[in-house]
């Protein structure tokens, strides 16, 4: 199943407190972008990446995407305000009516063997999200106040990627910009759609770099898969 990619990249890392985009932070030598395009670049059903990008990092970001020889990138689109404009404009953009998976470039450990899966689920059934089960348990605290204890057997920690029929996509971003609806990821604008989102299991691998310590992780990450 070929599928585009839609890769919001126009943030400012505020979290990360580097001083610079946090996906220019270099893992093992290479920008933490340059990590997250090359899974894309590399998977033959991938047949287009756009990435939303903020003004201010347009000139290194084509730098690195030539330097790195990253082919798929067929269209730069600049970033909006919050993530989910970013990525409207970059689904403004694009035409067929195939899959069309969003990923944060900020993940760069995503394995093509779970985008597969992923891709072939939101085939049959129009969306599917890749996440993890829990592991902590949860409560509901209100000021400081233990409310409830939340059954953790249900809860999963959504990740992307996120894959999507174009058209149903198109449809909810429609939607959430007319209700005026920020959601903080892009199935939640599906549910509201009433359409049934599929839940795929990812990896727990699949960090997404936001403070300091998660580049830590990120190491111990990468020495784990190179075996060291
Ligand atoms: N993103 C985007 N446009 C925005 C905000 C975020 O394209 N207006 C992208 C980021 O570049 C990142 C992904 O969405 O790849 C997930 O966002 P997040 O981890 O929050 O990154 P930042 O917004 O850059 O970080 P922070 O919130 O700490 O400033
Ligand atoms: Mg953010």
């Amino acid at each position: 199943m070929t599928y585009q990619v839609i890769i919001p990249a126009a943030g400012q890392g505020k979290r990360m407190g580097a001083g610079k985009n946090k996906l220019l932070l270099e893992l093992d030598g290479i920008p933490v972008l340059v990590h997250t395009l090359q899974v894309f670049e590399a998977d033959d059903a991938c047949t287009g990446i756009i990435l939303a990008i903020h003004p201010q990092d347009e000139a290194e970001f084509n730098a690195l995407i030539n330097m790195h020889h990253l082919c798929k990138v067929k269209g730069l689109v600049p970033g909006g305000k919050e993530r989910q404009h970013s990525i409207y404009n970059a689904l403004k953009t694009v035409s067929n009516d195939g899959i069309i998976l969003v990923h944060d470039a900020a993940r760069p450990f995503i394995l093509k063997k779970h985008i597969h899966v992923l891709t072939e689920a939101a085939a049959k059934t129009g969306a599917a999200i890749m996440g993890v089960p829990a592991k902590d348990t949860m409560k509901k605290v209100e000021n400081g106040v233990v409310e409830a204890t939340v059954e953790r057997s249900s809860l999963w920690a959504v990740q992307t990627p996120q894959a999507f029929r174009v058209s149903l996509l198109v449809e909810a971003y429609e939607k959430a910009e007319r209700d005026h609806f920020l959601g903080t990821d892009d199935a939640s604008l599906i549910e509201r759609l009433g359409h049934p989102v599929t839940m795929i299991e990812g990896d727990y691998d699949n960090i997404k770099l936001t403070t300091p310590e998660d580049l830590f992780f990120a190491e111990a990450i990468l020495k784990k898969r190179k075996g060291l």
